[in-house]
């Protein structure tokens, strides 16, 4: 059985210094190309689902994919992770519909009332064998559905380490994403790469051997943002988190990596460059699969800054 929670997945992600792809998934396309290259490079697997992408798709279809995914690949461990649950009921309904993680994001609330809101979530799953993760600190940027503070401002709203013990003590989560100055989406910095790695490692400090998580860390790749501006697109100043901060990130306790933004944009770069050479173009299938080419070649890459290529067998 492969479908799992994230457990064993960061216990050796922690003792062996990598993190675990958590790639948002919207749609078959997106899904089968992570899931390609995942099955070549043997690793462990976290999808995760937005409530925007469940409002796009459906829950029914995306778990319908989620399925098939996890029968056809038994040698393969595989959480699915609902991303930024915003509250409790939110939480319930994935859990309910199989889910085996879930993140309940009650950072934007007063720090006693981000425990109050993780812990009700940590004692309803931990019942049903399901993990939990929460977020200190806010991220920047505006997505569909999840609530972010101003791109510009996220140096301001880095996780307090002050603030860790109580919070995973009082909680009993899993996990802990922590805002070290990332957002979500394209554009994430004005000048240049700037994140708070001494945050990261006093966290770590406080909490030896606890899961951290990373969101908002796409890295922008230069060919997908070259690829959507050479062919109609306007993105001149999308910016994302360097491979090596990722990579860094990675051996200091950070088990889990969520990426999106790189998706998106290598399913877009394709499809534009698709519909710019060959404009009588009709069929989704001419333009969808290779998108669904470029997620993998991209995904079969990332597996490699992340460090987790080869692991899953030790992570079962
Ligand atoms: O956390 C942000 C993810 O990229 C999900 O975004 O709510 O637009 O699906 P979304
Ligand atoms: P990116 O926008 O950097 O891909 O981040 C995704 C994310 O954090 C999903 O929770
Ligand atoms: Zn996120």
């Amino acid at each position: 059985m492969a479908l799992v929670n994230t457990k064993k997945m960061f216990e050796m992600a922690y003792k062996n210094g990598y993190a675990v792809g958590a790639f948002n998934v919207n749609n078959m396309e997106i899904t089968q190309g992570i899931v390609r290259a995942i099955a070549e490079e043997k690793a462990p697997l976290i999808l995760q689902v937005s409530r925007g992408a469940r409002k796009y798709a459906k829950n029914s279809y995306l778990k319908a994919i989620i399925d098939v995914v996890v029968s056809e690949n038994p040698d393969i461990p595989i959480a699915i992770n609902l991303d930024h649950g915003d509250n409790f009921q939110t939480c319930k309904e994935f859990i309910e519909d199989g889910f085996t993680s879930v993140m309940i994001d009650a950072s934007s609330q007063p720090f006693e009332e981000n425990i109050r809101i993780t812990k009700e979530v940590v004692d309803y799953a931990h019942e049903r064998g399901v993990v939990v993760e929460a977020e200190l600190g806010q991220l920047g940027g505006i997505e569909e559905d999840v609530v972010g503070v101003d791109a510009d401002d996220v140096s301001k709203h880095v996780a307090d380490p002050n603030q860790v013990q109580e919070f995973v003590d009082s909680t009993g989560v899993d996990s802990l994403a922590v805002a070290i100055g990332t957002s979500h989406g394209a554009y994430k910095f004005k000048k240049e790469p700037k994140l708070a790695f001494d945050v990261m490692e006093e966290i770590q400090r406080r909490l030896p051997g606890f899961p951290l998580v990373m969101h908002g860390s796409s890295s922008v790749l230069k060919e997908f943002k070259d690829l959507i501006n050479k062919y109609g697109g306007n993105m001149p100043d999308a910016m994302g988190v360097p491979e090596e901060a990722v990579s860094r990130a990675a051996k200091m306790g950070v088990c889990k990596v969520n990426i999106d933004t790189d998706l998106r944009m290598a399913l877009t770069a394709k499809i534009r460059q698709v519909f710019a050479e060959q404009p009588g173009e009709f069929d989704p299938r001419k333009y969808l699969g290779p998108g669904r080419d470029a997620i993998y070649e991209m995904v079969k890459h990332k597996l490699r800054v992340l460090g987790c290529a080869g692991r899953a067998a030790e992570c079962m």
